[in-house]
Parts: C-alpha cells; sequence; structure tokens
C-alpha cells in the first residue's frame, strides 16, 4: 500500500516533544525505553536537529525517525558516523510506506550533511531494502550491545567510505543512562 497522500515530513520542533513522546511509548508497546531515549539524545552532543523528523497526517504526528552522531574507532583514527534509533510508526498508520519515507528522508539528509555511513541495531528482514547490509561483514564491529551479525548493520550512503572506515562503533553514553 502507499504512503497516505497527506503525510508531510519535516524536521520536529519543539511544540512536537511531547507528541513525538507519546508516539514512541505507543508504537514501543507502551515501553518506556524507546521515548526516554529520544529525550536523552535531544539534550546530549550527538543532537543533530534536522535528523529529529516527523510524520504528520491533518497536524498530527504518526511516525517520527532520530538519527544521531556516534564513532568508528580504531587504533588510529576516530571516524564520525551516524546511529538510527528509533523509527517509529503509529500502530494505526504501519504498513503504508511512511516508516520507509521516513527511513528515505533521514539517509537522504545525512548524506547531504556529509556522513557518509549510518549504523542500527535492528530487523533484518527491514533495513536491507534501504541498503543496509551486516556491519562486521565489512571490518566493523560493536562490543558494547552483544547482538547477532545480521542485526548490526550498515549502510554506505558516500561511496567508498566502507573502504575507508573499520573498527569498533562507539554509541554514545546516552544510549546507556536509565
Ligand atoms: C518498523 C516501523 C517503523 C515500520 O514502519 P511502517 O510505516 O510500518 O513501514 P513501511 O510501511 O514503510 O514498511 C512496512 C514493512 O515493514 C515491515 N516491518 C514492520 N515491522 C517489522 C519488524 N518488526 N520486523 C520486520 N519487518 C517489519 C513490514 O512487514 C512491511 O514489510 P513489507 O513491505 O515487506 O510488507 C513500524 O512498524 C514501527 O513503528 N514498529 C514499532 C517500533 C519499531 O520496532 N521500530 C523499529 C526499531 S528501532
Amino acid at each position: 500500500m502507499s504512503a497516505e497522500p497527506n503525510v508531510i515530513l519535516r524536521t520536529e520542533k519543539l511544540k512536537d516533544h511531547e507528541d513525538v513522546y507519546k508516539l514512541n511509548s505507543i508504537a514501543f508497546e507502551n515501553r518506556e525505553d524507546e521515548p526516554q531515549l529520544v529525550e536523552r539524545i535531544r539534550l546530549s552532543e550527538e543532537f543533530i536537529p534536522e535528523l529529529s523528523i516527523v510524520a504528520e497526517e491533518n497536524n498530527e504526528i504518526v511516525g517520527h525517525i532520530l538519527l544521531s552522531e556516534a564513532k568508528v574507532i580504531n587504533e588510529q583514527e576516530e571516524h564520525k558516523v551516524i546511529v538510527l534509533a528509533p523509527v517509529a510508526v503509529k500502530p494505526s498508520y504501519q504498513k503504508q510506506g511512511i516508516g520507509t519515507k521516513l527511513i528515505e528522508e533521514g539517509l537522504k539528509r545525512c548524506k547531504d550533511l556529509g556522513y557518509g555511513l549510518i549504523l542500527l541495531i535492528g530487523h533484518p528482514t527491514y533495513y536491507p531494502r534501504f541498503g543496509f547490509k551486516p556491519a562486521r561483514d565489512y571490518g566493523l564491529e560493536l562490543k558494547q550491545f552483544d547482538v547477532a551479525d545480521e542485526v548490526f548493520m550498515v549502510c554506505e550512503i558516500i561511496k567508498g567510505e566502507l573502504d575507508r572506515v573499520e573498527g569498533e562503533l562507539i554509541y554514545p553514553k546516552t544510549f546507556f543512562m536509565n
């Protein structure tokens, strides 16, 4: 099914914070972890305002994506990358392409900002359609979370970046506070 024709995507504003909290809470089955993570990232150094994007229909927020800065380190160097977390669509609006639109817009904005790699921990059947592939196959490691190879994924949005960047993904401390 295609997205509702009048869904618009825009950068999140201050007045949206409460609705974005509620949306993340509902989409993640009333868990507080994801909405609270969004709140913490917004206050952190890794927050990039234009990478907090909402999908709005008839003045209602029905989707949200947040991408923020992280780094990949190795013994020689450190590279800035982007991590995607979380993305959420209101349950009654799911499977209409809104998640796809949010992710595609997020990737485009990251590229425009000059970031070459997006990493995430996510559903291995959902993200490959956007170009995500298992990150450990490309010399990237994740030790902070004990996750299977297929859920730790990377998307190269600037060609050649995967040849240039190798090492361990370090999620900012914001991801580990409660
Ligand atoms: C994941 C999510 C954002 C997708 O949004 P959406 O608007 O429904 O996505 P789209 O309509 O663009 O795409 C729907 C596709 O996503 C797939 N999908 C949705 N949730 C999925 C999941 N948990 N695992 C695998 N695939 C999933 C659907 O099966 C569908 O696949 P199809 O196109 O092959 O039929 C939405 O389902 C959601 O908010 N889920 C709860 C929160 C969550 O798990 N977020 C992701 C982790 S950060």
